[in-house]
C-alpha cells in the first residue's frame, strides 16, 4: 500500500520506492506537512516539527494559550492567505465582504485506486492497478469555502502528483485571486534551485542558485509557458549531481502562464510553490462553482539528478503521452521551412521531397506558406484554405505526389493565431484577444485569437479537419508564434477577464483534444518558434515538440542538454540544417550535426539537393544508424555524461532496458594542440558483463567502463564527434 491513513493520529503517509511523504492534522486542525524524502520506516515523524515562541509570528485564536503554535513557522501542507502565514501562499480568496482570508481545517479524506483526472486538463494516467488517489478536503473555519488537495501516487516511479479543486460552498460569490496547485515545506535550508531560462532560439539553459532567504520566483506571464522560462525545476542539497544528494523534481503539467517560488523562512525551513501565475489572475466562482487547478508532478532521487531524469522520461513515455507514436517507430522526416521559407511552389516542394527520398528520408513536410495569402509573416493566419497560386493540385494533390514517390506527408499550421490581413480578420474582428479602445501589441504581424470562445474553436475545428478529411495527411506541427498580451475577450463579463488567460490554455487544451481523438493515426507535433511551449501540458496530446529554432548543432547541445532534465529524448523535435548555420553562422561536419539530431526524433530541414554525392551517401549511412539503434535511442535510459555548459566535450549515452545496447555520442566543444587524453565514466551498464565497443576484439567489463571509464580518441577538426556503439556479449 502507498498510502496510509492512521486514523487516530489523523496521520497521512505516502511510501513510494524510495520515497516517503508525510502529513498531520494537527490539534487544532490544520494539515501539516511533516515530511518528504529518503524513504523512512513508517513511523510519526511529526517529533520534527517544532515550535517555540517566536515574535511577531501569531497564533490562531484557539491556539492562543499555545504560542509556540503558529502557522507562520509551522510547515503547511496547502497554505493560505491572510491569517497569520507570511510565506509565499498558494491560495488567495477574496469574500463577498472584500475580506481576503481563509482558515482551512481538516475535514475528511478518501482513498482510492487508480489515479484522480482533471477535467479538461492534461494530467498523469495510469491503471487502476498502477497508482493510487489520495484526497483530503479542507474546510475554510469562517466559510463554506472547500479545497479538495488531491495526491496521485506512481509508487514504482517515486512519482507523488498534486492537484486540488476549490470549491464555492458558500451563499454569495468569491474571488480566487490566487490559486496555486501545491505546496511543499522543507524543514531544512541549504538546497539548490535548478531551472532552465532561455530566449527564442536559445531555450531551457540549466540555472542553478542556492535558495536563500528572499524570494527565488521563476514563472511566465506570457500566457504560454515560454521560452524565457520553464515550468519544470529541481530542488535539490546543495552538494547534490547526477549521481548522488537528494533531489526533488517539480513540473507542471500546464502551459499557460505559471509560477514557481522557492524560499528560505526565517527559521532556516525552505518552501516551494507551484501553480498558475497569479499575475492577472482572477477567477470568479458562483455558490457551488469550482476551481480546478493544474497538476503538478513531483518525482523524488535519493541518488541525484539523473534519476530525476530517468522516472521522468519513463512517465511521461507510459503515463502522460497518448500518441500511439511514443511506441511505434515514427518516421524520419525532412522539413522545407529552412530550405524555403514561404517561398515554394508545389514543383518546387515535390523536388526537394525527392530529395529526401534519395537519401532515404520517410516524411515530408510541407512548412508554413501554403494557406490563405501567406507569403511572409505578415498575413494570411486564420485562413486554413489552400493557396493554390503556390499549389495549383491542391493540399491534396500535393499529398498524392509526395505518397507516390513513396513518402509520408505532413503539414505546418498555427490555429491559435489571426493576421490582420486575412478574411477571417475582416469577417470576424471580434475573435481575437484585444482590448477596447486600445491598439493591441503585435508581433509578427499577427494577433491572438480568443480560444475561450467556443465559436472560434469550431470554426477551426472545421476548416483544419476539412483540410485533413481531403488530403492525407500523415503529420501536422502545431506552430504558436507569439505570446499573449491585451488578454481581453468580448464573451466574458469584466469581473471574469481574470480568468481568461487560463480559460484561453484551456479552449487551446479542448481544440487538441478534439483533433487528436478523430485523427489519432496522425503523428502531431507542438512548436512554439521552437521550444517556447515545451512542457509537460503539450506531451499529453503530442508525442514530440519543435525543440528551438536554433538548429545549429553546437547551440543544440546546450538546449537539448536542459531539455533532457524533464523530457524524454523521443519528444524532441531535432533537425540537420544546412552550414553555415542560418542562425549562427557556425560551421560544423555532417556527422556532428547527425550525432546531434539523433539525440532527438532526428529530421532534416536543408534542401538535400544542394549536398555533394559523397555527403547524401553520408546521410544515408546516418538515417540507417539512426534506424539501427532506434530502439536505444527513443525507448531506452539516457545519461548525461558531462556538462556541456562548463566542459570542453559534450558526452551522452543512451542504454536500452537491460543494459544489453549502449549508444554514445561525443562532441568536442573546444579542441587543443597537444591535447590531453580525455576517458569517459560510462553508465547504465551491467556490472558483471562484458562488453565489446564498435565490434572490435577487445571486450571490456561494464563495471570497468562505469569505474575507470572508456577512453576518448584525441579530438582534431572543428566540433568533432565520434558515437560509439557498445554490445554485451557475455554476462559475468
Ligand atoms: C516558427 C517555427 C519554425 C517555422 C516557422 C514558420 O518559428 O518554430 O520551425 O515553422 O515558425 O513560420
Amino acid at each position: 500500500m502507498a498510502i496510509i491513513v492512521d486514523e487516530n493520529k489523523q496521520l497521512f503517509t505516502i511510501h513510494t520506492k524510495t520515497s516517503t511523504y508525510q502529513m498531520k492534522v494537527s490539534e487544532y486542525g490544520h494539515l501539516l506537512h511533516i515530511y518528504y524524502g529518503n524513504k523512512l520506516e513508517h513511523m510519526d515523524l511529526s517529533y520534527l516539527v517544532r515550535g517555540v515562541n517566536r515574535g511577531f509570528s501569531g497564533t490562531p485564536y484557539e491556539a492562543k494559550e499555545d504560542r509556540p503554535y503558529s502557522l507562520d513557522t509551522y510547515p503547511q501542507e496547502y497554505s493560505t492567505y491572510g491569517v497569520g502565514d507570511y510565506r509565499s501562499t498558494c491560495l488567495s480568496v477574496e469574500h463577498e465582504d472584500g475580506s481576503q482570508a481563509l482558515e482551512l481545517i481538516y475535514e475528511s479524506y478518501q482513498i482510492y485506486d487508480g489515479k484522480y483526472k482533471l477535467e479538461g486538463l492534461p494530467a498523469v494516467w495510469a491503471k487502476e492497478t498502477e497508482a493510487q488517489t489520495l484526497e483530503i478536503t479542507l474546510k475554510d473555519k469562517a466559510t463554506g469555502v472547500k479545497v479538495l488537495l488531491y495526491y496521485g501516487v506512481l509508487e514504482y516511479l517515486d512519482v507523488i502528483t498534486r492537484a486540488c479543486k476549490i470549491y464555492n460552498g458558500t451563499s454569495t460569490p468569491i474571488y480566487l485571486n490566487k490559486a496555486l496547485s501545491c505546496c511543499v515545506d522543507f524543514l531544512q535550508n541549504k538546497m539548490d534551485l535548478l531551472s532552465f531560462h532561455g530566449r527564442h532560439a536559445m531555450e531551457r539553459v540549466m540555472q542553478r542558485k542556492e535558495i536563500e532567504h528572499g524570494k527565488l520566483s521563476i514563472g511566465s506571464i506570457r500566457g504560454t509557458s515560454s521560452h524565457q522560462q520553464n515550468p519544470f525545476v529541481i530542488l535539490c542539497d546543495n552538494n547534490a549531481g547526477e549521481t548522488y544528494g537528494n533531489c526533488y523534481g517539480a513540473s507542471f503539467v500546464y502551459s499557460g502562464n505559471f509560477l514557481a517560488e522557492a524560499e528560505v523562512d526565517q527559521i532556516n525551513h525552505t518552501r516551494f510553490v507551484m501553480g498558475i501565475h497569479p499575475e492577472g489572475f482572477r477567477y470568479y466562482l458562483e455558490p457551488q462553482e469550482e476551481f480546478v487547478t493544474p497538476e503538478v508532478v513531483f518525482v523524488y532521487s535519493n541518488s541525484g539528478l539523473e534519476q530525476i531524469s530517468l522516472k521522468y522520461h519513463d512517465l511521461y513515455r507510459n503515463h502522460l503521452i497518448r500518441s500511439k507514436f511514443v511506441h511505434e517507430r515514427k518516421p524520419v522526416l525532412l522539413n522545407n521551412w529552412e530550405a524555403t521559407e514561404f517561398h515554394f511552389t508545389e514543383e518546387k516542394l515535390v523536388e526537394i521531397a525527392k530529395g529526401g527520398k534519395e537519401i532515404g528520408v520517410e516524411l515530408f513536410v510541407m512548412d508554413d506558406g501554403w494557406f490563405g495569402k501567406r507569403d511572409s509573416d505578415t498575413s494570411g493566419l486564420g485562413d486554413w484554405f489552400c493557396n493554390m497560386e503556390k499549389l495549383p493540385s491542391g493540399v491534396e494533390g500535393l499529398a498524392e505526389k509526395i505518397h507516390g514517390l513513396g513518402m509520408k506527408f505532413g503539414i505546418w499550421i498555427e490555429p491559435e493565431m489571426i493576421s490582420e490581413d486575412s478574411n477571417l480578420y475582416r469577417n470576424h474582428p471580434e475573435w481575437c484577444l484585444k482590448i477596447p479602445n486600445r491598439t493591441p501589441n503585435v508581433e509578427r504581424y499577427q494577433l491572438v485569437l480568443d480560444m475561450s470562445r467556443p465559436d472560434v474553436r469550431e470554426y477551426l475545428y472545421d476548416s483544419i479537419s476539412q483540410i485533413l478529411e481531403i488530403a492525407k495527411v500523415d503529420y501536422v506541427k502545431w506552430d504558436m508564434n507569439r505570446n499573449l498580451s491585451d488578454v481581453w475577450s468580448q464573451l466574458l463579463p469584466a469581473n471574469r477577464q481574470g480568468e481568461a488567460s487560463h480559460r484561453y490554455v484551456l479552449g487551446v487544451y479542448e481544440l487538441m483534444e478534439r483533433l487528436i481523438t478523430n485523427y489519432p493515426n496522425i503523428l502531431w507535433e507542438g512548436c512554439s518558434g521552437g521550444g517556447g511551449r515545451f512542457d509537460a501540458g503539450i506531451l499529453y496530446y503530442m508525442p514530440q515538440i519543435w525543440c528551438s529554432d536554433d538548429t545549429d548543432a553546437i547551440e543544440r547541445i546546450s538546449i537539448q542538454y536542459g531539455t533532457s532534465f524533464a523530457y524524454p529524448i523521443s519528444s524532441i523535435g531535432s533537425h540537420v540544417s544546412v552550414v553555415p548555420n542560418q542562425q549562427t553562422g557556425r560551421t560544423t561536419t555532417l556527422d556532428t550535426r547527425a550525432t546531434v539530431a539523433m539525440s532527438g526524433t532526428f529530421g532534416y530541414e536543408m534542401d538535400i539537393r544542394t549536398l555533394s554525392e559523397e555527403e547524401k551517401e553520408r546521410c544515408r549511412q546516418h538515417i540507417e544508424q539512426f534506424k539501427m539503434h532506434y530502439n536505444v535511442i527513443q525507448y531506452g535510459d539516457y545519461y548525461r555524461l558531462t556538462n556541456p555548459l562548463t566542459e570542453e566535450i559534450a558526452a551522452w549515452q543512451f542504454v536500452d532496458k537491460e543494459g544489453k545496447e549502449s549508444f554514445v555520442s561525443v562532441v568536442g566543444l573546444h579542441v587543443r594542440a597537444n591535447a590531453p587524453f580525455n576517458r569517459i565514466l560510462l553508465r547504465g551498464l551491467n556490472p558483471t558483463s562484458y562488453y565489446t565497443i564498435d565490434n572490435g576484439e577487445e571486450l571490456y567489463l561494464g563495471d570497468c567502463l562505469m569505474k575507470a571509464g572508456m577512453n576518448l580518441p584525441i579530438l582534431m577538426g572543428d566540433y568533432p564527434s565520434k558515437n560509439f556503439y557498445l554490445k554485451e556479449v557475455r554476462k559475468g
